[in-house]
């Protein structure tokens, strides 16, 4: 009985925690969203880009968004322009970012 009760206390723990980080990452989106405006002009709107040297960034892995955005702002990976972009950005920003990108849906088409 006793020990029925712990489990169940630690699977109620457990879904709190999965609400409770299933809302920051619905708030760090909806973030993202809004500083993503200042990217659009280059990445477009949905992370699909709008210039020829810009990637898209719609639907890549949060990791690899922010690994990417840090390497800017830290120097590793150098651009003209991104790394202007991303020197003020604190990581919280920069997780807010990955985070928008990463839950924008993409569907790939093979050419035929
Ligand atoms: C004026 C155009 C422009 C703006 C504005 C811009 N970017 Fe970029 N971005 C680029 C270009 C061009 C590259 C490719 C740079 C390179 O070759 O390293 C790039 C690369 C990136 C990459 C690396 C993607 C990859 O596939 O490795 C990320 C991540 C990124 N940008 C995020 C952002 C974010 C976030 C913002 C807004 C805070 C932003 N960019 C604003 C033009 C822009």
């Amino acid at each position: 009985m006793r020990r029925l009760y712990h489990r169940s206390a630690a699977a109620l723990a457990l879904a709190a925690l999965a609400v409770a980080g299933g809302a920051a990452r619905a708030n760090d989106i909806d973030a993202g969203r809004t500083k993503a405006q200042a990217c659009a002009v280059c990445h477009g709107p949905l992370g699909v880009s709008t210039q020829p040297d810009a990637p898209n960034l719609a639907g890549q892995p949060a990791l690899y968004v922010s690994a990417q955005l840090r390497a800017y702002r830290s120097g590793a990976r150098k651009h003209e322009v991104m790394s202007v972009m991303a020197k003020p950005l604190t990581d919280d920003d920069i997780a807010q970012l990955a985070a928008w990108y990463a839950a924008i849906r993409i569907e790939a088409t093979a050419p035929r």
